[in-house]
């Protein structure tokens, strides 16, 4: 009797990991955590395929930034919920105790392998770009490297922020980083169609100078500032000319330079 099988499950494939927590911050964002396999490695700021089983039981896997860092026990995602998205229409519905799937295949840019020494780190970030830098700011790894760690997360609205907001607040009394944190990060989050205390694009706030008067710092220079970028492809297009205009070079896993970037997701007709 085909027609009464029950349909495979994700805990059927070797690679189901258990659901532990979910955070739903506005109609289009949540966050999740799941159990983390224990053969699995990654440096922090590197993304995964994750996913559930479609309609007829085949993994529908997407990429995601792994938004905890490397030594945490569990994994964390900070995901979209696109209204008829194949993965995230079904995946913003999981709650405590589903299984997803993910592939223990961690690869990426954002890392601190890509980058060449220097004094101050610039994480840029637009929307869901934010998740490889929530994994990187949790990383004492970060702190040891950079005297300074300035994230720059910009939304259109005030609510895409909160959870990067909060995120940022809990690091002072983190047990782990909290002293490593305290003078060293920089957070300057920005909203270009809500009112907030600060606004605008992350370009315009770096080729007008205004960020580095608010806080204190020097513009870019390639000796001392590096940069780690992940946002939507026009926003990287843009950021990376603005880098450039410094005279940061971009940099891989293979040549380390001053700056990486990475894509938050792949648009339409992209
Ligand atoms: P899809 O068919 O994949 O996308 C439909 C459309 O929705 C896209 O054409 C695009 O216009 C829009 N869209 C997709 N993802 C986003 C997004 N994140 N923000 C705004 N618009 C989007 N997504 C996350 O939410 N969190 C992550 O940490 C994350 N990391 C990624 C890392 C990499 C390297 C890449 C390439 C993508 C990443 N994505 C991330 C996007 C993710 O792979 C999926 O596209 C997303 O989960 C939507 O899947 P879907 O099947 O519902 O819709
Ligand atoms: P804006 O509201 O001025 O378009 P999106 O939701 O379209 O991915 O955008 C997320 C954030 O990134 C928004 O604040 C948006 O600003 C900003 N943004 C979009 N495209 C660019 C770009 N090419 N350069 C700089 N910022 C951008």
């Amino acid at each position: 009797m085909p027609d009464a099988m029950p349909k495979p499950r994700a805990k059927t494939l070797p690679d189901a990991q258990t659901v532990t927590q979910v955070k739903h911050w506005d109609d289009r964002l949540f966050s999740f955590r799941c159990t983390r396999p224990r053969s699995l490695r990654f440096r922090s700021g590197e993304f995964v395929m994750i996913g559930l089983l479609d309609d007829n039981g085949k993994p529908l896997l997407r990429a995601y930034s792994i938004a905890s860092p490397s030594w945490d026990d569990e994994l964390e995602f900070y995901s979209i919920k696109v209204p008829d998205g194949p993965l995230t229409s079904r995946l913003q519905h999981i709650e405590v105790g589903d299984q997803i799937i993910l592939r223990p295949k961690p690869v990426g840019t954002l890392v601190h392998d890509a980058l060449l020494p220097g004094k101050r780190v610039w994480m840029l970030a637009t929307g869901t770009g934010f998740a490889p830098f929530a994994s990187l700011i949790r990383d004492p790894e970060t702190y040891e490297k950079f005297d300074q760690v300035v994230v720059m997360h910009t939304c259109r609205n005030v609510s895409e922020l909160e959870y990067g907001r909060q995120l940022v607040e809990s690091l002072q009394d983190d047990p782990l980083i909290g002293e490593m944190v305290e003078g060293k990060l920089l957070y300057y989050p920005t909203t270009t169609r809500e009112d907030f205390p600060k606004m605008g694009r992350i370009t315009d706030n770096l080729t007008s100078g205004k960020v580095f008067e608010d806080l204190g710092i020097p513009p870019m220079d390639p000796k001392h500032d590096r940069a780690m970028v992940c946002g939507s492809l026009a926003f990287n297009i843009d950021v990376k000319e603005v880098l450039e205009g410094f005279g940061l070079r971009e940099g891989a896993n293979s040549e380390p330079m001053e700056y990486v970037v990475e894509k938050a997701f792949v648009g339409e007709g992209v």
